[in-house]
């Protein structure tokens, strides 16, 4: 479905910000992706014990900061106080609002939802909240791997863009039969070696928008500029930026 975040030109952006210049999920790491000319950035949201949304890729705490435990165990008071593996040592676990107050002037935001409770636990309902809070509708696509906060999205609120992340773990043909059921959704976000002509022609003439993801080979960017795609989600958009550019005619 057409959707006014899809701006006409491929989009780059910034898979956890620039993981390789600063920790990921970091405002140091979004600003990385800012200063090299990302058109946006991608970043993973969970629900702390407090209830606010915090950026942070896995349930627990233990491999990207200096915490244990799980981050739905942890009030946001208590999450403020471990630092960031990596970097300089002062990054913070960013909360979700404070990334909407840096950076939704200057960049767009893929938001993608983390940790699937069964039963609605009000994350997406303040992901909308905040959404609109920043009139940010033209600013921001919702992606997820499981449908159900996808769903929850698009009953809430309908004219936020939605995105279902696709990966090799999900069979081709089951794609389809998923996306019958998300009708509605505006965007596949599909893991890059999925990634094929005919396939993502396909997916356009279904009238989704299609962004590409992953460990993408830089051979690859020739052939996928190609493709009918909307963008790319990538560790390097600086590198990606200038071979894109190299490939004008
Ligand atoms: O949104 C694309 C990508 O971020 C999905 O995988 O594990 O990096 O969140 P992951
Ligand atoms: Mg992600």
């Amino acid at each position: 479905m057409e959707h006014p975040f899809f701006q006409n030109h491929f989009l780059i952006l910034g898979h956890r910000g620039v993981p390789g210049e600063a920790p990921e999920n970091t405002l140091a790491s979004f600003r990385a992706a800012r200063q090299q000319g990302a058109d946006g950035i991608e970043l993973d949201i969970r629900q702390c014990k407090s209830g606010e949304l915090i950026v942070m890729h896995d349930a627990r705490l233990n491999r990207t900061t200096s915490g244990r435990g799980f981050v739905r165990a942890k009030t946001l008071q208590q999450l403020k106080t471990l630092r960031i593996t990596g970097g300089n040592g002062q990054e913070r676990i960013p909360t979700l609002e404070e990334v909407f107050r840096e950076f939704i002037g200057d960049l767009v935001l893929n938001v993608e939802i983390k940790g699937y409770p069964r039963r609605a636990d009000g994350l997406e309902k303040k992901l909308i909240a905040l959404v609109r809070r920043y009139n940010a509708v033209n600013r921001v696509i919702v992606s997820s791997f499981n449908p159900i906060p996808l769903r929850r999205i698009r009953k809430l609120d309908p004219e936020i863009a939605t995105a279902f992340l696709v990966d090799r773990n999900f069979f081709i043909h089951r794609t389809e039969k998923a996306i019958m059921k998300l009708a509605g959704i505006h965007a596949i976000h599909l893991e890059a070696s999925l990634a094929t002509l005919p396939f993502v022609t396909h997916l356009r003439e279904m009238g989704l928008h299609v962004l590409v993801w992953g460990d993408i080979p830089f051979e690859r960017i020739p052939e996928l500029k190609a493709m009918p795609l909307d963008g790319i989600i990538t560790d390097y958009p600086q590198q990606v930026r200038q071979m894109l550019e190299g490939l004008q005619p």
